[in-house]
């Protein structure tokens, strides 16, 4: 595949790894819609590219926005070649912390922000005959760290709905990509805090090393839908980590129960409230 002047709309794109795959993509020549629920960072991110980019508001958790924003792709190219399903939040805390509130907000954005997407663009991509559906997951949809858990559950759900979906789009000429990256460097690992957590450190130690450069996976993302591949893992060492939750699950999950509880005395250690009931 070639990117020029193809028909792309990507959600989260004010920061992270969706403004990264806009970036990537407007290098390559596509046709880009920045869409994100802050409007102003979605505008922002348009304003750095070409003028074939445009921004748009959109609230993944609102499907019938969500439509209406494949459609105006649709009404102006007479076509969607593209659609990025990247917007995404963490919680990261020990799970008795989350409030159902958390639990439904987590769910709504990662996942079902991710079913909105495929519902408005693949029937489209159907009629087409042609079109590519990318999906950011993460690691954590492949493994099963704690103080995560609401995030590991909306990722798997993410990879399982790629792989199936794929399993029927492909022959129909739709491909579907999942996107499982370890830890990169956004502002995400510095979000979504719970009880002392500290999300760039759990991240960065939970894959013993720096975080991977969003702009390197955008690259990496384009170069796997060319590739028309299934599942994008990143970097090396996660790839590694995957094989070996897939061979040894019982002791991959003995050493999640060991890294949490060095977290855990990590965080009791850190934070204050904590030190004073110690004192
Ligand atoms: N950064 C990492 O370490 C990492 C690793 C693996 C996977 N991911 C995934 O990558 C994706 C992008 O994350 P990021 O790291 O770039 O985070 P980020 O916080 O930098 O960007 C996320 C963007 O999503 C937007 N957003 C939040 N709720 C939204 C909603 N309801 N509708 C539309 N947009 C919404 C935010 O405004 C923000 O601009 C997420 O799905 C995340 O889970 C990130």
């Amino acid at each position: 595949m070639t990117f020029a002047g193809k028909h792309a709309l990507v959600t989260g794109a004010g920061s992270g790894i969706g403004a990264a795959l806009c970036r990537a993509l407007d290098a390559a020549g596509a046709h880009v819609v920045c869409t994100d629920v802050d409007e102003t960072a979605a505008g922002r991110t348009a304003a750095a590219l070409s003028e074939r980019a445009r921004a748009a508001p959109l609230d993944v958790t609102d499907a019938a926005a969500v439509q209406a924003a494949v459609d105006d792709v649709v009404a102006r190219a007479g076509r969607i070649d593209l659609i990025f399903n990247n917007a995404g939040i963490v919680w990261g805390g020990d799970t008795e912390l989350l409030t159902l509130d958390q639990w439904n907000a987590i769910i709504d954005i990662n996942l079902r922000g991710v079913v909105h997407g495929v519902a408005a663009a693949y029937p489209q991509m159907l009629r087409q005959g042609h079109g590519h559906i990318v999906n950011t997951a993460s690691m954590a949809g492949l493994t099963a760290a704690g103080q995560v858990t609401s995030y590991v559950a909306t990722k798997h759900a993410v990879v399982g709905l790629s792989l199936a979906l794929r399993s029927e789009a492909v022959p129909r000429g739709v491909g579907v990509l999942v996107v499982c990256p370890a830890a990169v460097e956004t502002p995400i690992l510095d979000k979504g805090a719970l009880g002392g957590f500290v999300g760039r450190d759990y991240f960065l130690q939970a894959q013993g090393g720096r975080p991977y450069d969003a702009d390197r996976l955008a690259r990496d993302t384009l170069r796997a839908i060319e590739r028309n591949k299934a599942v994008l893992v990143k970097p090396a060492v996660a790839h590694a980590q995957w094989w070996f939750a897939r061979l040894a699950p019982g002791l991959m999950n003995r050493m999640s129960m060991r890294f949490v509880a060095g977290q855990r005395s990590r965080q009791s250690r850190d934070t204050p409230s904590s030190a004073a009931d110690a004192g």
